[in-house]
């Protein structure tokens, strides 16, 4: 198991260091996606990779759930990685997620969609400089839709 106090984040996101800027993972991903259809996730850390000092390793997760893993040879010479990604329908409907937290679970006032919140997670092994984090909030909407409108989200 990982060690979370060990783990280096971005102490101001707005204005990072140049250790952060070598070590916090860049993550791409669309700011809504569906259920049940695939999504590409991109993890770019712009730091060096020599035999010396480089990156191992970048995971992807969410909510504790690991959603991929792409080790580094040293005959990489960039530490980019790119994860397609699945979220199944229970995570929506069993509401296991982050939920916002003044409307809690957005649920269609017209068909009953459902929208929640979560944090893609991108952990990242430097051999010199250990563990980095990074996070991308998006929204995940139940795939099931029926009406065909635009959703309205309950107050
Ligand atoms: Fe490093």
């Amino acid at each position: 198991m990982i060690d979370k106090k060990k783990i280096n984040k971005a102490a101001d996101p707005a204005h990072l260091t140049e250790l952060e800027k070598e070590h916090v993972p860049v993550i791409e991903a669309p700011e809504l996606v569906l259920t049940e259809q695939p999504f590409t996730v991109k993890v770019t850390v712009p730091h060096v990779m020599e035999q010396a000092h480089y990156i191992e390793w970048i995971k992807l997760s969410m909510r504790g759930r690991q959603l991929g893993e792409v080790k580094f040879s040293l005959s990489d010479t960039s530490a980019v990685a790119e994860f397609t990604v699945t979220i199944p329908e229970e995570v929506v409907a069993m509401k296991a997620l982050e939920v916002c937290n003044i409307h809690g679970v957005n649920v269609c006032g017209d068909c009953g969609t459902k929208s929640v919140f979560t944090d893609l997670i991108a952990l990242v092994g430097c051999n010199v400089h250990g563990l980095w984090e990074g996070f991308k909030h998006i929204e995940i909407m139940s795939k099931v839709q029926s009406t065909g409108k635009p959703c309205k989200w309950k107050d």
